[in-house]
C-alpha cells in the first residue's frame, strides 16, 4: 500500500537527512514536511527536494491542531514520523518552557489527530537521553528504567510516556525509536560536533565542558535514517528500538580527532564551566535492532566522520548561513561568561 507520511519537524537535521533519504532510497512513498521553521528548521537544505513529485511542504506548528488537521486533510496523510522538537540541553536549561510546550504538549497534539483521522502507523522519535546516566559500565536497552536528568529529556521521556498510553489506551499503531548522539551533514552548529568544526574553520576556541570526559556514542545520521525505516516499515505496533552506533568517544578524544582531521592545533580547546546535570556517559545496547529488524550501522565512527567534515568543508556557505544573524546573540549569551 502506498504511504502518505507526515513528516513533523522535517526542516531540522535529522528530519533533513530523513527526507533525502527517503526520496532517494523508497519512491513513490509521499514524504509531507510539516514543519513551525523555528531557528533549528532550515528549508535552504532541501532546495533539491522541491520538485520531487514525493515531497511537499506544509509550514505548520505541531502545538496547533488547526494545522495538523489541515495537513493530513490535504495531502491525504495516512502515517505520521514525529522528529519535531526543542533539540538542544544547553537552551532547556535556561529557557524550559518551550521545551514542555512543543515535546510534550506538541506530540499530545498529534497523537489527538492520529486518532481523530485514523492514522495507521505513528513513529516517535526519542532519544537514549530518557534513560539518564550510566556509570563506567553497562548499556542502555529498552527495559532500563527511565530516569531523565535535564529538562530536555525529561520533556521526551513524557512525549514517549504518552505515545506508549495512547496506544494501549487507544490502540494506536504507535513505535518510538531511541537513539545516542547524531551526526552529520545539516547539523546546526549549536551541537558540539558542527560546533566544534565551525570554530576551528575560524580558529575560534573549543569549549569542552568540564573536565570533558563525558562519553557519548556516536550514530551516523544515515544509519539512524535506515533504523528508523526498518522501524516504521515492520516493527510490531507498541515496540520501542534502541539506535546507537557503538562508537563510545570522550568528548576530549572526540574535539582532538576533529581538531587533528582539520589540521588545527589542540591549543584551540578551552575548558569551560560544566553543564548543570551533565550526563556523563550513555551508551546503547543495539541488539534488539539487529535481532529483530537486522539493522546495523553500515560506517565507522572514522568513516563517519571523516563524510561529514569533508561536507561541512565543502558546504560553508551553509555554515556561514545559519550561523549569521540571531546565532551571534546565541553564542555570546551561551558562552561568553562561561
Ligand atoms: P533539530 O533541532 O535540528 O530540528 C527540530 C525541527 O523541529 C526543526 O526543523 C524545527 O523547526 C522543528 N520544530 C520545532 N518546534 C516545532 C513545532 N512546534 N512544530 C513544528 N515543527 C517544529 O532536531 P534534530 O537534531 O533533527 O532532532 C530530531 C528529533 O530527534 C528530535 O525529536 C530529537 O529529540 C531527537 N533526537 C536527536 C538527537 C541528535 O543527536 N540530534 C539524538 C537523539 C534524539
Ligand atoms: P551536545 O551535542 O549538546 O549533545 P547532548 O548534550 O544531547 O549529548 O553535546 C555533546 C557533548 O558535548 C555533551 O557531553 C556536552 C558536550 N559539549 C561541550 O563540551 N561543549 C559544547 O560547547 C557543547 C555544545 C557540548
Amino acid at each position: 500500500m502506498s504511504k502518505t507520511i507526515l513528516v513533523a519537524g522535517g526542516a531540522g537535521f535529522i528530519g533533513v537527512n530523513f527526507i533525502k533519504f527517503m526520496l532517494r532510497e523508497n519512491p513513490g512513498v509521499k514524504i509531507v514536511n510539516f514543519d513551525a521553521l523555528t531557528y533549528a528548521g532550515n528549508l535552504a537544505s532541501l532546495a533539491d527536494c522541491e520538485n520531487n513529485p514525493d515531497y511537499e511542504f506544509f509550514h505548520g506548528d505541531i502545538r496547533n491542531d488547526k494545522d495538523v488537521a489541515s495537513a493530513i486533510k490535504k495531502y491525504n496523510v495516512d502515517s505520521i514520523i514525529n522528529f519535531a522538537a526543542e533539540s538542544h540541553v544547553d537552551r532547556s536549561i535556561d529557557g524550559p518552557h518551550v521545551f514542555l510546550d512543543t515535546n510534550i504538549l506538541g506530540t499530545y497534539t498529534l497523537l489527538q489527530a492520529a486518532r481523530d483521522f485514523g492514522i495507521q502507523r505513528f513513529l516517535q522519535v526519542s532519544t537514549d537521553e530518557v534513560y539518564g546516566s550510566l556509570g563506567k559500565e553497562g548499556m542502555f536497552t529498552e527495559s532500563t528504567s527511565i530516569k531523565p536528568n535535564s529538562p530536555y529529556s525529561a520533556s521526551k521521556a513524557s512525549a514517549d510516556h504518552l505515545v506508549r498510553s495512547w496506544h494501549k489506551t487507544y490502540d494506536l499503531n504507535a513505535v518510538i525509536t531511541r537513539c545516542s548522539n547524531n551526526y552529520g551533514a545539516y547539523q546546526f552548529p549549536e551541537k558540539m560536533i558542527p560546533l566544534c568544526i565551525n570554530n576551528a574553520r575560524h580558529n575560534n576556541k573549543i569549549p569542552v565542558y568540564g573536565d570533558g570526559m563525558q562519553v557519548r556514542d556516536w550514530l551516523y545520521v544515515y544509519d539512524h535514517c535506515t533504523a528508523i525505516w526498518a522501524v516504521f516499515d515492520r516493527a510490531a505496533p507498541g515496540e520501542v528500538f534502541n539506535i546507537g552506533g557503538n562508537n563510545e568517544k570522550t568528548n576530549l578524544t572526540l574535539v582532538n580527532s576533529i581538531l587533528a582531521m582539520l589540521g588545527k592545533s589542540k591549543g584551540l580547546i578551552q575548558f569551560v564551566k560544566d553543564r548543570p546535570g551533565h550526563d556523563r556517559r550513555y551508551a546503547i545496547d543495539s541488539s534488539k535492532m539487529k535481532e529483530k529488524l537486522g539493522w546495523e550501522p553500515s560506517v565507522t565512527f572514522e568513516q563517519g566522520i571523516e563524510k561529514t567534515i569533508k561536507w561541512y568543508m565543502d558546504n560553508q556557505a551553509w555554515l556561514d548561513q545559519v550561523t549569521s544573524g540571531d546565532y551571534q546573540n546565541y553564542y555570546k549569551q551561551m558562552y561568553h561568561q562561561r
